[in-house]
């Protein structure tokens, strides 16, 4: 989860690499770093702390470069510092690069280098392919790097420089890595909005693909030194769609955009009540569904899982890809696999997809990032099409995320036979009208939101499909204002949180329509009972409600298994004005990666 931008062409290649490192920001922010060839040396300027800090470095100023390579770091191996930034060079000061991913083996590769004299002066993994490279560099240096790849293991994304050759050497195995194709200049990036200003041509590197780029050509090759044929890809997604459109921060921008972004998954998807997929799968052979994801994700899965069995009676079984990477799972013949990822390049999704790959089961993909490793490892799948999610929090992905579990879930009826019911094809057209209802109350939360910015513990009920809801609403609490918060299925409640109910204990509840909707009540009352002060996202003002709750907002009605994507909403204002109030970094918070690229 580092940021990675490099650059050669006829312009000057400094502001080139530090606008792009802006842009990658969401990846880490710890420490960044450039270097540059300039008159055939490597001139090289890193800084801890934020990109403005190494923007301002004086090192930078009267530069005259078109090769270059620049990082911006979430520390793995080593503690946030200058000396632990990228890039980092060989001994000679010839080499230079810039690495996202894990090296594993990192220790005794460092001691075989030590052993033949090379100096490791950081505490980082990533140094060693500088002197990796270096040990075998005699005049060509993708060659150099093809033979330092072979002995390293776990992940990278790495861009190379060498301060003679005027080209750049770039690889990936594990961690994201794209080429942009401009006209008389390249790019290398971990993700598209650093080169979009440049280039809407892009090229997805495989694993264990390395790229030779100069300022008018590029080639791509096998580790095993085979021509690789690369698709050019043209990226739709607009300049301004990764900036923030005037919202404070792209958070709030990606929860306004939610009616689009369901409007846009929609698109194509749904004509004259017949749903339209393009999956690699026997429907009728289907007996199991496996759904796996991490954070938000998981919470989408858990859902989905509501919402599958409701409209197929095919059983789901959700896990953590972390815990079922290592479960050994029992795959059988009629499983299918189900994998949700935001980024696609989440580590634990990938590796809990490539073990149920290797037990021959048929894998699907719920991923927005077009072209990233999940889409790209699935045998077919979904794209969201939610346009670029910049602010860590998830948040349009989410209710995409759910949305594209429905329209899977109508599929599988459809592709057996059933009618698709019309309420709910006629219902699902009016959720981005709904959501809009919803977002428009963003003021009134924001009130609410200073009501409880100071609260120290949140605890978000809800049942059935909406007790996800309460997991995730509870996630965006934490994950942004630092609050302590926790999801729990509000029957749960007794059985031992409610020791934790008092007047200091804001409890939201999810207390939309639905055939709980009496237990929510008697759920609600047990709190009132213990002065714990209740926030209920409800459809209506009812009398019960309204002698139960200190604070109602009201979300328009809809079919129960519709309602996580409207119930949802004003849980991701809430947090993101508490957040905001406490004048945190919403886009940014502390600790947090937008995709999470190591284990
Ligand atoms: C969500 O707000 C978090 N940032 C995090 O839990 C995230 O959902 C998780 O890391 C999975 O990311 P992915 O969807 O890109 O795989």
């Amino acid at each position: 989860m580092c940021g990675i931008i490099a650059y050669i062409g006829e312009g000057n290649a400094v502001p080139v690499l530090i606008k792009g490192l802006k842009k990658l920001e969401y990846r880490g922010y710890d420490s960044a770093g450039i270097c540059v060839v300039e008159n055939k040396r490597l001139i090289t300027v890193k800084r801890k702390g934020r990109i403005e800090h190494l923007e301002k470095h004086p090192g930078l100023k009267n530069i005259n470069s078109s090769l270059g390579i620049s990082h911006t770091r979430w520390a793995t191996h080593g503690e946030p510092s200058e000396i632990n930034a990228h890039p980092h060079l060989d001994c000679k000061g010839e080499i230079a690069i810039v690495h996202n991913g894990i090296i594993e083996n990192h220790n005794s590769l460092k001691k075989l280098l030590e052993k033949e004299g090379h100096k490791i002066v950081s505490d980082t993994d990533s140094e060693v392919i500088a002197h990796l490279i270096e040990k075998f560099y005699s005049s060509s240096l993708e060659n150099a790097v093809a033979e330092a790849l072979k002995l390293i293991e776990g992940a990278y994304g790495l861009a190379v420089i060498q301060k003679d050759e005027n080209k750049i050497v770039a690889a990936r195995k594990g961690s994201p890595l794209i080429l942009g194709i401009g006209k008389n200049e390249m790019l290398v990036a971990s993700d598209i909005p650093a080169v979009l200003q440049y280039t809407r041509k892009v090229i997805y590197l495989n694993d264990n693909e390395i790229a030779v780029l100069t300022n008018n050509s590029y080639s791509v090759m096998k580790i095993n030194g085979e021509k690789a044929n690369k698709k050019i890809h043209k990226i739709k997604w607009s300049i301004e769609e990764t900036e923030k459109k005037g919202f404070r921060h792209f958070m709030l921008k990606e929860i306004f955009e939610q009616p689009d972004s369901v409007k846009n998954l929609l698109r194509g998807r749904m004509k004259n009540n017949k749903i339209k997929l393009t999956l690699d799968m026997d429907v009728k052979k289907i007996k199991r569904i496996i759904i796996t994801a991490c954070g938000t994700s998981w919470h989408s899965a858990l859902i989905g899982k509501h919402i599958i069995e409701d409209l197929t009676r095919i059983p789901v079984y959700v896990d953590y890809a972390s815990e079922l990477r290592y479960r050994n799972p029992v795959i059988k013949k009629g499983d299918v696999l189900i994998v949700i990822s935001q980024s696609g390049e989440t580590a634990d999704t990938l590796a809990a997809l490539k073990e149920i790959k290797s037990k021959k089961c048929k894998c699907i993909g719920i991923v927005n990032v077009v072209g990233s490793t999940i889409a790209r490892e699935v045998d077919s799948g979904i794209y969201l099409h939610a346009g670029p999610e910049m602010g860590v929090a998830s948040t349009k992905a989410f209710s995409s995320q759910v949305l594209a579990l429905l329209l899977f879930a109508l599929w599988i009826r459809q592709e057996k036979g059933y009618k698709i019911d019309d309420d709910l094809v006629r219902e699902l057209k009016k959720i981005p009208e709904k959501i809009n209802i919803i977002v428009k109350k963003s003021d009134r939360l924001r009130e609410l939101a200073e009501k409880f910015k100071n609260s120290t513990n949140f605890l978000y009920l809800g049942r059935g499909i909406n007790f996800p809801v309460a997991l995730e609403g509870a996630l965006k609490l934490k994950e942004i204002s630092y609050i302590h918060a926790e999801g729990y299925p509000a029957a749960e409640m007794k059985h031992g949180p409610i020791a934790l109910i008092d007047r200091n204990m804001p409890v939201v509840f999810l207390a939309t329509k639905n055939n709980l909707s009496d237990k929510i009540l008697s759920n609600m009352q047990e709190v009132k009972a213990r002065k714990g002060r209740i926030i209920a996202v409800a459809n209506e003002k009812n009398k019960e409600i309204e002698k139960l709750a200190d604070y109602i907002i009201i979300v328009p009605e809809t079919l129960n298994i519709l309602s996580p994507i409207l119930n949802i909403i004003p849980l991701q204002l809430l947090a993101y004005h508490i957040a905001d109030l406490k004048g945190l970094n919403v886009d940014k918070p502390r600790n947090l990666a937008k995709s999470v690229t190591v284990e």
